[in-house]
């Protein structure tokens, strides 16, 4: 059966981007002009999921407002003159169906996940992380459904990552080769440099079957005392397996200030009304930068 659902864990306090997290959703703040969050929803919808479950924490209402009409401003807009700032709206109401589920304490990206499966149901669902964007012609999920249809398993999107990011992430084991799908053969959370199996980092994109949330409530804690996905998911390797994904394309980490930065310069270079005067500003910036030194 074909991925209509994702889970998209919005809850958190934002701390890698204090102090504008005090008052707005990280996940609102732009990139451009569109918040982080619409890039993982519009990648979705173009994979065809389009039954959305945001896990939240309280206060975070404005997330689901971003996807939902917002009648006063529409009239204002359509008793104007010209109808694309109102048909760029509408899309954006239009792309998916939102349903909200409040994560009342933060236990970890696993416990997150755990708290959307009534609306999940019994069937193989998407689970986006809003902080990894990733740009490519075709949707990364998409493909990642297809090798999850092809095999019956869990797939994860991963990449190679400097020694120094490994401490943070996801590591996978995967089977030697070089192919651009393999299994993985072990998984670790969060690991010393040392202890690493591989470069090969989770990237956050996953297409689960329903029973990794039986997984997840006998997981336990794990790295930093959390409920964590990358445990629950590890119990599958042995059964109907995982495998990993080195997906094409371009990726950010939105969750932190510099990578941010780099994502919207990226869809500024991307857009025909920007693209000039920003290479312009830029080829400025570092000649000033230059005479500096
Ligand atoms: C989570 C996952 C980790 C993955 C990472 C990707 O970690 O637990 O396996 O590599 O996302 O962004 P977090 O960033 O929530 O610490």
């Amino acid at each position: 059966m074909a991925v209509r659902k994702a889970v998209i864990p919005v809850a958190g306090f934002g701390t890698r981007f204090l102090p504008v997290t005090k008052a707005i959703p990280k996940v609102l703040i732009p990139v451009l002009d569109h918040p982080a969050i619409h890039y993982c929803v519009e990648e979705a919808s173009r994979a065809g999921i389009r039954d959305i479950v945001f896990v939240v924490s309280n206060d975070q209402e404005a997330i689901g407002r971003y996807f939902d009409s917002n009648p006063e401003l529409e009239n204002h807009l359509a008793s104007r003159s010209g109808t694309a700032r109102l048909d760029a709206l509408n899309a954006i109401n239009s792309m998916v169906n939102v349903t909200t589920v409040l994560q009342e304490e933060q236990r970890g990206l696993g416990h997150a996940v755990l708290m959307a499966r009534d609306e999940i149901g019994n069937e193989a669902f998407a689970v986006f992380l809003p902080d990894d964007i990733i740009r490519h012609t075709s949707p990364t999920i998409a493909a990642m459904v297809k090798i999850h249809e092809e095999n019956g398993a869990n797939v994860l999107a991963v990449k190679q990552v400097p020694d120094s990011a490994i401490p943070n992430l996801g590591i996978i084991d995967p089977d030697p080769g070089s192919s651009d799908v393999r299994r993985v053969r072990g998984m670790v959370e969060k690991p010393e440099l040392e202890e690493a199996p591989s470069d090969l980092a989770i990237i956050g994109r996953y297409v689960l079957a329903p029973e990794v949330f039986d997984a997840i409530e006998s997981a336990g804690k794990g790295a930093l005392g959390e409920i964590q996905i990358t445990d629950a998911i590890a119990k599958f390797i042995d059964g109907p397996g995982v495998f990993a994904y080195l997906f094409p394309g371009d990726h950010f980490d939105v969750g932190m200030p510099l990578g941010m930065l780099k994502a919207a310069i990226h869809e500024g270079l991307g857009r025909d009304d920007m693209r000039a005067e920003l290479v312009e500003y830029m080829n400025n910036a570092l000649e000033s930068g230059k005479t500096e030194d």
